[in-house]
């Protein structure tokens, strides 16, 4: 599938985003994890969330999909099987790191895989802390890529120094931590998004977060949990951005996360000088949930972003870029290497692809420098089949002026599967083909 586009002159509406792709992922795991049903109220339809059940449901969880809820029959920890053969974790990253994290403390053998992809990131990120708990788990390479064999076992519990600010590293220790008498300590780069540690809290789980570390205490018994999902603010970003690139349009996202640990682009946004407000905010399974109303039309400022604040902004760096054209002078961005082990090399595809279409970005070792000008001209572009490129690029393409195409974006659908048709909800008039 391609989209082609040409100049959107107005975005208006309210709409409600599809839930949140990471807490979906922590739904059906956690609910796996305890015992008795876990009822999950507006889950994601992600590509990627399907994966996470395929891996479940193969695992000998029973997970029934209504229409609006999903239930997950669980458990508890022991009865999780996984089975001979080996489990497919297509294109997820998330799915790989949290199901390793619950397999290396299942005393039985895991094979994990993934597409092309996910076969070429690094797992050794994981591999270290979980091998340092007592499992044994064996990847390709220096790196640790996938295939990973796990063999899981009864697992100790450590204290650990995350080197990374990832949260899939982060909840990979929890979830093997559950699972392991006595006490789990991680600390060091924790701060990144906190699902996990929320959830957790939720299904009232002994899991304490203090000042710079986070405690486990494993082998208490969950509880099966109704939850509901709030919108992905992920997802969000991308509307977020049209409506403060687009002179004259209002939208409003109703009910979207506004989970702190997720909010880098808005505060960065808003220090650029777009119009957005936060309202009604609410508690909802333990997560910020509100409205989010942007307006479009402020003359925009570029900006230097730090290591410090990429953690928080990390799955919307690529959208940054495209902001960055629009602003007046230049836009930094710095310490963000890890997006070059995403689903592409995230530097990369969006210099490429921003260049196609008359950008002056220029790609760092760790980040990129995007200078501002007038508006970009339009052109073809690649999504290197990675989801978050190709409706960047969109989003680019509807702010050009010339037309666009956006090639490969069938990968659309491993975050947000409806994004065209969200699209159109928000009259955008710049969609002409798909
Ligand atoms: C995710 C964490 C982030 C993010 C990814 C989803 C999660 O990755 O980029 O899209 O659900 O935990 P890292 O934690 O590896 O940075």
């Amino acid at each position: 599938m391609n989209f082609k586009l040409k100049k959107c002159k107005n975005l208006r509406g309210k709409i409600k985003i599809p839930p949140d792709k990471s807490i979906t992922h922590r739904a059906l795991i956690i609910g796996a994890l305890a015992k008795g049903k876990t009822i999950i109220k507006g889950f994601s339809e992600a590509r990627d969330c399907i994966s996470t059940i395929k891996v479940l449901r193969n695992s000998g969880v029973k997970i029934e999909k209504r229409e609006d809820e999903i239930i997950v029959f669980g458990k508890g920890f022991n009865k999780i099987a996984p089975p001979f053969y080996t489990l497919d974790c297509e294109n997820s990253g998330t799915t790989i790191r949290l199901m390793s994290g619950v397999f290396s403390s299942i005393p039985r053998r895991a094979i994990l895989t993934g597409d092309a992809s996910l076969r070429n990131r690094p797992m050794k990120r994981i591999i270290e802390p979980l091998t340092k708990m007592g499992a044994t788990i064996k990847g390709r390479g220096e790196k640790g890529f996938p295939p990973l064999l796990i063999e899981g076992k009864e697992l100790k519990p450590i204290e650990y120094n995350l080197k990374i600010p990832s949260a899939q590293v982060k909840s990979s220790i929890i979830l093997a931590a559950l699972n392991t008498e006595g006490k789990t300590k991680v600390k060091g780069k924790i701060n990144s998004r906190d699902h996990t540690e929320r959830m957790l809290e939720f299904f009232e789980a002994d899991i304490f977060k203090r000042d710079g570390f986070i405690e486990i205490y494993g082998k208490k018994e969950l509880k099966g949990r109704e939850i509901k999902v709030p919108g992905d603010f992920s997802s969000a970003s991308f509307f977020i951005a049209l409506s403060v690139l687009i002179e004259n349009s209002e939208i409003l996202l109703e009910e979207t996360g506004v989970n702190d640990t997720r909010m880098g682009f808005i505060k960065i946004l808003k220090k650029m000088g777009a119009k957005i407000e936060i309202i009604n905010r609410k508690i909802v399974s333990n997560e910020p949930v509100a409205d989010i109303l942007v307006r479009g039309g402020s003359k925009l400022k570029g900006i230097e972003i730090n290591r410090e604040e990429i953690p928080f902004v990390i799955d919307e760096l690529p959208l940054l870029a495209v902001i960055g054209t629009q602003a007046k002078g230049i836009t930094k961005v710095r310490g963000a290497e890890e997006l070059r082990v995403k689903e592409s090399d995230r530097i990369k595809s969006m210099v490429v692809g921003l260049r196609n279409l008359g950008a002056n970005i220029e790609e760092t070792e760790d980040g990129f420098i995007v200078e501002g000008k007038e508006s970009l001209k339009g052109g073809v572009c690649e999504s290197f089949g990675d989801h978050r490129i190709a409706m960047s690029l969109i989003v680019a393409g509807l702010i050009s002026e010339g037309k666009t195409e956006v090639k490969n974006t069938d990968c659309i659908d491993i975050s947000f599967p409806l994004f065209g048709n969200y699209l159109k909800k928000l009259s955008c008039d710049g969609t002409v083909d798909i």
